[in-house]
């Protein structure tokens, strides 16, 4: 169990499509130990998530979860701890259907890549994820707004995106000290 280091953006280890974990390494001591050291970087970061990418594993693995006392995201909804593993996303139209038009919100996001910024980003409102928890476990949500957002960008890291290449209106990306500055 250790704190790691976060890669910050322009570090091009941020930029890799990440592996897919292989089936026969669920419930490992080194899966097992991974998972750890994400728990404890995200918590002592107050992190809503994080994605292996972001400590330097080139792995499909993404943690998130929101307590109600996180200060850089007050007043969010909860979303429940979660360890996801290999994730698929599919966007969901309004009626629920992975066909037809999928609607999309805006909201600020921020980054523990990204430290000190904000951005209006662009999401699939609605959603289904699947993958696996670490244990080999399927999982499989249908879920929306924030919970969606956050699923969608812990995701983005595997894939080598991070929030800003989603940014579209650039009059609304900048410091979370002037944008925000009730949050510390
Ligand atoms: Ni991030």
């Amino acid at each position: 169990m250790a704190v790691r280091d976060i890669l910050k953006m322009g570090d091009p280890r941020l930029l890799r499509v990440a592996q897919a974990v292989p089936q026969g390494d669920f419930d490992s001591d080194a899966l097992h130990l991974l998972i750890s050291d994400l728990l404890d970087t995200m918590a002592a970061a107050n992190g809503a998530g994080l994605a292996a990418p972001q400590i330097g594993v080139d792995l499909q693995v993404v943690i998130f979860g929101s307590r109600d006392t996180n200060p850089r995201y007050p007043d969010r909804p909860l979303v429940p701890p979660t360890v996801l593993v290999n994730p698929v996303i599919t966007p969901l139209s309004a009626d629920g259907s992975a066909t037809g038009e999928t609607p999309e919100e805006d909201d600020w996001e921020g980054c523990l890549s990204v430290p000190g910024l904000r951005g209006m980003v662009p999401r699939w409102t609605r959603i289904r994820y699947t993958g696996f928890d670490q244990y080999g476990d399927p999982i499989d949500r249908t879920v929306e707004g924030f919970h969606a957002r956050v699923v969608q960008h812990e995701c983005d890291h595997l894939w080598g995106k991070l929030y800003p290449m989603r940014v579209r209106d650039f009059s609304q990306f900048g410091y979370t000290e002037v944008l925000f500055p009730e949050i510390v």
